[in-house]
């Protein structure tokens, strides 16, 4: 995902144009001549590895994990392209990586840190919900692709900055078409890695875009660190003790005996990181989540009978709630397993190593196609079918024990968000956003699609661009059955 991961169609037809056949004829081929051919190499900035087999992600993740921790430099530096050299998606494994890695996790996504910011959940939520119950008053179709990413935006906003982006619909809209378009600038940007000695073609191509982009973005996040700023004065003089992660971003900007040095602009490419990171990835999981619940009714009702048999009617569905729904778990695990909606990873081999005994060289670039990684029939049964049941252990069953051993395999080749000491940072945050609100939707509403007057399934087909994302919007009428509301305030 992320400004790193990129679905090229180059990379695409050169995995359909060549033939992958295992010919070591006695000479030494690595697994990289055998992916690629030794003509396409020749003409490559580094060589190149694709993954779709989960047997390989799983080398690469688990017994190649350090070696596999870095990413592939992008050709740009700061001074050209603002943001893209100080990202901390884009850092190799370094210093600055663990500092940031380190910091994030005790401030923001750690479960002490999760714990203190539920409240900010909730009352999101709470927002979010107030809109559905406002659609279902006047039966008018809402578009929940658009309430879902203003959702996922302004928690991770509030979260980060105690602020949000979205307080007008147009803000969220702006808020939103920046992370497309930086999202979509990534993928063509990062052709410079197939491209050998044309790689600057890239720069060329999309650095004007890019630099409007990110001056749009330095506007909307200036304006937020000079209040924070001013706010550190107040502090100074006593008038407020309130700390978000951007205030303690900004101490250590300002202190000198820091354990870190970190510039402006690293503190400015690590929030626009996380805005990319959190906010589509999240939202876009959601749509595939309602989207399979409404196509799947059998499955929709028995969620909502887990809930009303551990929650009741009388109040609202709570992040707390979760771990005594295994049902739910589990369909929600079926549905991140089906749409890893960050589809394509990639890794740099920061060492020579051996995948399967064959070389792959050091400075290896590693495209992981988790899509296909996902859907590995070595794994997966019916890998395409959506089945809950999988993830779920039948007490009653007499070789549950075996089937307990069974589902633990399934988990450790579970990679929707990755692997290693580089996997996905905000994975407990996503957990707790999603399965609240898909909870929340269940629990609260039925669902009417609308196409043509006429009720219809949900179009699942694929839509283009880097992310694994639904080609339609997802516009349906939400029918109310209980209002918790009063008892979430
Ligand atoms: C359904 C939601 C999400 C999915 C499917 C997802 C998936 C991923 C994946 C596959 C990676 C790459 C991991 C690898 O290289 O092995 C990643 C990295 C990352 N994700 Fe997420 N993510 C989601 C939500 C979030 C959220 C909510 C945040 C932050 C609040 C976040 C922050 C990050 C960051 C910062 C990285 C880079 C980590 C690094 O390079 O060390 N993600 N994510």
């Amino acid at each position: 995902m992320l400004a790193h991961s990129l679905m090229n169609p180059t990379i695409a037809t050169m995995t359909q144009s060549f033939d992958w056949k295992n010919s070591r004829n006695g000479k030494e081929t690595t697994l990289v001549d055998m992916q690629c051919g030794k003509e396409l190499m020749h003409h490559m900035a580094h060589p190149l590895l694709l993954v779709s087999s989960a047997s390989v992600a799983t080398e690469i993740y688990k017994t190649h994990e350090l070696t596999f921790a870095s990413r592939p430099p992008f050709i740009v530096d700061d001074e050209k392209l603002p943001y893209v050299g100080s990202s901390f998606i884009n850092a190799p494994y370094c210093d600055y990586w663990k500092f940031i890695k380190k910091l994030c996790m005790t401030k923001l996504l750690g479960p002490h840190a999760l714990e203190l910011s539920r409240g900010v959940r909730l009352q999101e939520l709470n927002c979010f919900l107030q809109k559905m119950f406002d659609s279902a008053s006047s039966n008018k179709p809402i578009d929940l692709g658009l309430e879902l990413v203003k959702l996922t935006n302004n928690t991770v906003c509030r979260m980060v900055m105690s602020t949000k982006c979205s307080y007008k619909d147009d803000e969220a809209e702006k808020c939103r078409k920046l992370v497309q378009e930086t999202l979509d600038l990534a993928v063509k940007m990062s052709i410079e890695d197939v491209l050998g000695s044309l790689k600057w073609l890239g720069f060329w191509f999309y650095g004007k875009q890019a630099k409007d982009v990110f001056r749009r973005f330095d506007e909307l996040i200036e304006d937020i660190l000079k209040e924070h700023e001013d706010r550190r004065e107040a502090k100074s003089r006593g008038y407020s003790d309130y700390q978000d992660l951007m205030d303690t971003l900004l101490d250590i900007y300002y202190d000198n005996q820091a354990e870190f040095k970190l510039t402006r602009i690293q503190i400015k490419a690590f929030i626009l990181d996380l805005f990319i990171a959190a906010t589509e990835s999240s939202a876009n999981a959601m749509q595939w989540a309602m989207a399979e619940l409404i196509n799947h009714p059998v499955v929709f009702k028995k969620v909502r009978e887990e809930i009303d048999s551990v929650v009741g009617n009388s109040r609202l569905v709570e992040e707390s709630d979760i771990p005594k729904l295994p049902y739910f778990q589990a369909v929600m695990k079926e549905i991140l397993r089906l749409h890893p909606t960050a589809t394509i990873i990639t890794r740099q081999s920061r060492e020579h190593c051996k995948i399967h005994g064959y070389d792959v060289p050091k400075k290896t670039s590693v495209l992981i196609n988790l899509y296909a990684v996902m859907r590995d029939p070595q794994v997966w049964n019916d890998p395409n079918e959506f089945k809950p049941e999988r993830f779920l252990v039948c007490k009653e069953r007499e070789d549950s024990l075996y089937q307990e051993k069974e589902i633990e395999v399934l988990l450790s080749n579970f990679f929707t968000f990755g692997g290693g000491r580089r996997r996905c940072i905000g994975m407990m945050l996503s957990y707790c956003m999603m399965n609240a609100t898909i909870a929340a939707m269940v629990q609260c509403f039925d669902w009417k699609t609308c196409g043509d007057g006429k009720e219809t399934r949900i179009d699942m087909q694929v839509g283009k661009g880097m992310m694994h994302q639904l080609a339609h919007p997802l516009i349906a009428i939400p029918i109310a059955r209980f209002s918790p509301i009063s008892t979430m305030e």
